[in-house]
């Protein structure tokens, strides 16, 4: 009897295989599911032409890791993980599970396609509520009676969140169905920066709250989405607005962390003299749902998806979120972005994100 004698019987796909892409031991699930057409696909998933790596190595690249990953074969998509290394074959091995999560995959697709699809489509009518009344408010102080402004105001302020939760439960369901893309170009920071405080400085003067940037001359560029990056600015500084007291402070800021002279990444810094978050709450604050138990100044709780979008779009573009707080002192949120190097392409095509 065989030491595979049970992975012999099963019904899913097992195989040992080596880096080179040869099989050097198969169940007959394999054979039934793959047969003969193992060959082509196993030489596609093994190719190490012109630096380019084919799937498979993804599991020799440390033998200590439990790795996991998702592949396409022949139109179908097949959950491989790696269930042991092996060295009985003269060169590097692993034995591997192939689960067939194709349909389940379709459904979850079907299903996030239309959430995304009715939050979409409840952007339409809520900009056409906003239209009006931005048009309304600007005939303040000539037609409209104080009050009304004042409720009309209020409206406007709602209108704002009501947007700003469903652009979040858009994102989020993208992140969630591996649609989230992030585009890439050469940005710079401090673009970023003027644009995200821009927008929120009306809402800032209102909350009687200092909102300013400030950074060096030449802070470099990194190569990102202007849209997403600046996005996760807004949030952070949303974010402070909502615990930060009147003639409080929020400031906005670059730096440049350099290894000799060399620029090695851009650290984006949103900071402010709020109400700051308790020490055992602040590494759960980037998880989903994740709310502290901080009560926000100016009511309006939000979903709880915002930082865990930011931690998302920052992983995305390689880099690393981070948060510093002291309770009743402020907040510190800490975002670091690598610093464009020389030779890395500028326009970098669409970039894939998928969370798992
Ligand atoms: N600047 C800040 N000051 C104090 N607490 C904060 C700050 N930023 C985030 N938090 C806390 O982290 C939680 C998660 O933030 P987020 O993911 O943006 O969700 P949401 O804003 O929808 O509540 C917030 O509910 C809040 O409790
Ligand atoms: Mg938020």
């Amino acid at each position: 009897m065989s030491k595979f004698n049970i992975a012999e019987k099963l019904t899913t796909p097992i195989a040992i295989i080596t880096d080179r892409g040869t099989v050097e031991w198969r169940n007959d699930a394999f054979d039934a599911t793959f047969g003969a057409d193992a060959k082509d696909w196993l030489k596609e998933a093994a190719r190490a032409v012109g630096g380019e790596r084919g799937w498979l190595q993804d599991f020799f690249v440390d033998p200590e890791e439990h790795r996991t990953i998702e592949v396409e074969i022949e139109g179908r998509t097949f959950r491989v993980e790696k269930i042991m290394n092996n060295d009985e074959y003269g060169s590097p091995a692993v034995a591997l599970w192939f689960e067939d999560v194709t349909q389940q995959r379709e459904m979850e697709q079907a299903k996030s396609d239309s959430t995304s699809m009715i939050v979409h489509d409840l952007r339409g009518p809520l900009s056409g509520i906003q239209g009006t009344l931005e048009f309304v408010l600007a005939q303040e102080g000539t037609k409209l009676d104080s009050m009304y402004a004042d409720l009309l105001q209020e409206a406007q302020r709602e209108s704002e969140r009501m947007m700003s939760l469903i652009n979040e439960l858009l994102d989020f369901s993208k992140i969630e169905s591996g649609n989230f893309v992030v585009e890439k170009e050469p940005v710079r920071v401090a673009g970023i920066l003027k644009r995200a405080v821009r927008s929120l400085q009306q809402v800032a003067s209102r909350d009687e709250v200092f909102l300013l940037s400030a950074h060096g001359r030449d802070v470099p560029q990194v190569i990102g989405s202007v849209e997403k990056l600046t996005q996760a600015v807004i949030n952070l500084v949303s974010n402070s607005l909502k615990f930060t007291p009147k003639k409080g402070l929020i400031s906005v800021g670059a730096q440049i962390v350099r290894n000799g002279d060399v620029p090695e990444s851009i650290v984006i810094t949103v900071t402010d003299s709020g109400a700051g978050i308790k020490s055992s709450e602040l590494q759960q604050i980037w998880q989903k749902y994740k709310q502290s138990g901080t009560k926000s100044l100016r009511g309006g709780g939000g979903t709880g998806l915002g930082l865990y979008i930011v931690k998302q779009v920052v992983e995305a573009h390689g880099g690393e979120v981070s948060v510093a707080s002291i309770e009743g002192i402020g907040t510190s949120m800490v975002l670091k972005l690598p610093v464009k190097r020389f030779g890395d392409t500028g326009n970098i095509t669409a970039q894939r994100m998928t969370v798992s």
